[in-house]
């Protein structure tokens, strides 16, 4: 059997649907070893079931480790092998296939008591009594992962069956192959995973699907398709298929058309940067059809997708156990080499959590901008600005967009730095303004968000702000500020950016019942993704005992040592007529959140006065609301 990579197919069933019989067969037929899980069993384990005692989950345990050893030994020595064992529930399944997962296929004999009793019967010489059948199907989980076979077929139908499934089916599709789809599947191809790759057909062009394949020798293996019923009939099942499309209408369009082609217990994983809500929507629709849907938020751009993006699926539990090995195959890898992969919760949670980074992306960047606009207003030449930005970069402010903003101040073409001949209009494909909506629709102060999507759309109008600059050409006091000085003011700014971001997080879970932890979130951000820096790593720490990142004590001496130089930038800005929207966000959110006594007493009162909204009191323990006639 000629497989990319080596595989340990786990024949499973009750006892009776004939897993030695197709385990024998496929063994005879491919020349691959065969293991039969009940020669494993401790002498207590055989004891037991001769005495017709029902194995429990202790006694299980030790005979699944044994086995997951003994596969994983064939697959360290690049062997395929077969395993005849019964595999009934989830957990046994999980030791059998822990940290090896994309290299195990369940295929799971199917049949009904009575069928499975008749064999029983008519068997000699078996060590399972019939009668513990009835608790063998009590205890069956059906695996949603495996590949199933019906036992009513012929032995030598269904080994022809599960080979076809294995070497002439793709394992895993996409849909889109644009940039991103693209890198995603020669990832997964040079992961030795088989593919199926659908592109629409542009009217005119050559298939596209088929000019990429033809592009990259990684692909030579993979099927491409424009028509999307030979692409869906090309997978096994059941079908893992994920969409690069963009988000918005093309995933509706798509989404459609599979529905009436894909089969219950096919998962759906939409990978752009589909709005949380959309995604509620299409994992509801789609599971009335008992289809999975899963939103999969994906950062780290081409170069990610290709080496490794961060992932961040949400969905249904059972959808995400079919895609997982997939998607962990894909990913990045953590510090520990554990996958920037964690399952976040329930229909939109994954696109949340991608909507939450896109948002602390947009901050981060604009404060590198405001940096860069302050040193370029302090006459810092390109050179000065690169060395200034890349000794940041050696420390905690270590991040990928420093780095890219440092090999930017580097990058020269004809003598020229390209930066300097760069239109500053500033565009958006929308989720800053979906995580500003979020904060707004929850009361979550994500001012640093909207400041930075503000200030992008600000940019937006050039011509204005070139016909307003000969009206309003203000007087421009000269901007000097120090390295170090920005340095300060840049940390404290990225501490309260981050601080917002969480606590953007923290609404999904309380709004909209997520379930990731803050932790698990900053981690499978440590790595893959375009937010990921030293910050990021050390909160994945962090915030494991305190989740609230403003009482943090980093944060807290953070404050200390670095507000004056934040105020110190922002005080030269204004007088320089500098635009700082992100920095000055962050003193005033590191401001308003540590005021004690704010001014609010005031609104309430002007509520009260001329719209009677009431107000309550200082120190009434009553907490009653009361209402004045002003006038
Ligand atoms: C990522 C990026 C990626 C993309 C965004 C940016 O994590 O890989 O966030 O998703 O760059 O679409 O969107 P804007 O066009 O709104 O900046």
């Amino acid at each position: 059997m000629k497989t990319p990579r080596p595989l340990a197919l786990i024949i499973m069933g009750v006892s009776g649907s004939g897993k030695s019989t197709i385990g024998h067969l496929l063994s005879r037929a491919t020349g691959i070893t065969f293991i039969d899980a009940d020669a494993y069993h401790p002498e207590a384990n055989l004891r037991k079931m001769k005495h017709g005692v029902p194995l429990n989950d202790e006694d299980r345990k030790p005979w699944l480790e044994r086995l997951h050893e003994l596969i994983e030994t064939h697959i360290d020595k690049e062997e395929s092998c077969i395993l005849a064992c019964s595999a009934l529930k989830d957990n046994y399944r999980r030791i059998l296939d822990k940290g090896i997962e994309h290299h195990v296929k369940f295929i799971h004999l199917d049949g009904d008591i009575s069928t499975i009793r008749e064999r029983i019967h008519s068997r000699s010489g078996h060590f399972m009594p019939p009668d513990l059948l009835t608790s063998q199907f009590l205890t069956l989980e059906k695996p949603v992962e495996a590949l199933v076979y019906s036992i009513e077929s012929d032995p030598e139908d269904i080994c022809n069956s599960i080979l076809e499934d294995l070497t002439v089916k793709a394992e895993f599709g996409v849909i889109g192959m644009g940039v991103m789809g693209c890198s995603i599947s020669r990832n997964l191809a040079t992961k030795h995973i088989r593919l199926a790759l659908y592109n629409r057909e542009a009217e005119g062009e050559e298939a596209l699907a088929e000019k990429r394949i033809k592009t990259y020798p990684e692909l030579k293996e993979a099927k491409g398709f424009n028509d999307l019923q030979e692409f869906t009939s090309s997978l096994s099942k059941p079908r893992k298929i994920l969409l690069m499309v963009p988000s918005g209408v093309a995933v509706n369009q798509v989404v459609g058309q599979l529905k009436a082609l894909l089969d219950p217990g096919d998962v759906i994983i939409d990978g752009g940067n589909s709005h949380y809500k959309d995604t509620q929507r299409l994992s509801r629709e789609l599971q009335e059809a008992g289809i999975w849907f899963l939103g999969c938020g994906i950062s780290g751009g081409e170069k990610g997708a290709l080496t490794g993006p961060s992932l961040m699926p949400g969905g249904h539990p059972e959808g995400y156990l079919i895609a997982s090995p997939y998607l962990w195959l894909l990913a990045a890898k953590d510090k520990n080499g554990a996958p920037c992969c964690s399952y976040l919760g329930k229909d939109g949670s994954g696109h949340f959590v991608k909507m939450v980074h896109n948002g602390i992306e947009y901050a981060e960047m604009q404060l590198l901008a405001e940096l860069y606009h302050l040193m370029k207003r302090g006459e810092y030449s390109s050179e000065k600005m690169h060395e200034v930005f890349s000794a940041f970069n050696g420390g905690p402010l270590e991040s990928y967009l420093l780095s890219i903003t440092c090999d930017i101040l580097n990058y020269y073409e004809n003598g020229e730095l390209l930066l300097d001949a760069i239109l500053d209009k500033a565009g958006n494909k929308g989720t800053g303004s979906w995580a500003s909506v979020a904060g707004a629709k929850t009361g979550t102060p994500v001012s640093m968000i909207t400041a930075s999507l503000f200030a992008r759309y600000v940019s937006f109008f050039k011509e204005k702000r070139v016909r307003l600059n000969q009206s309003f050409t203000p007087p421009q006091e000269p901007i000097s500020l120090e390295p170090e000085i920005l340095k300060q003011a840049y940390t404290l700014a990225r501490f309260m950016n981050h601080v917002q971001g969480f606590e953007l997080l923290q609404a999904g879970i309380s709004e909209e019942s997520y379930s990731y932890a803050l932790h698990e979130v900053a981690r499978i951000w440590t790595q893959g993704c375009i937010i990921r820096s030293v910050l990021m790593e050390t909160l994945s720490a962090t915030l494991k005992d305190q989740p609230e990142i403003m009482l943090q004590e980093e944060t807290i001496e953070t404050a200390a040592s670095c507000r004056s130089a934040l105020q110190t930038v922002i005080i030269a800005a204004i007088k320089g007529n500098v635009a700082t929207p992100a920095l000055s966000a962050a003193l005033n959110y590191l401001n308003g959140i540590t005021e004690a006594n704010s001014p609010a007493n005031l609104i309430q009162a002007q509520r009260d006065y001329f719209g009677a909204h009431k107000y309550q009191k200082r120190e009434d323990p009553s907490s009653d609301f009361y209402h004045t006639q002003w006038e």
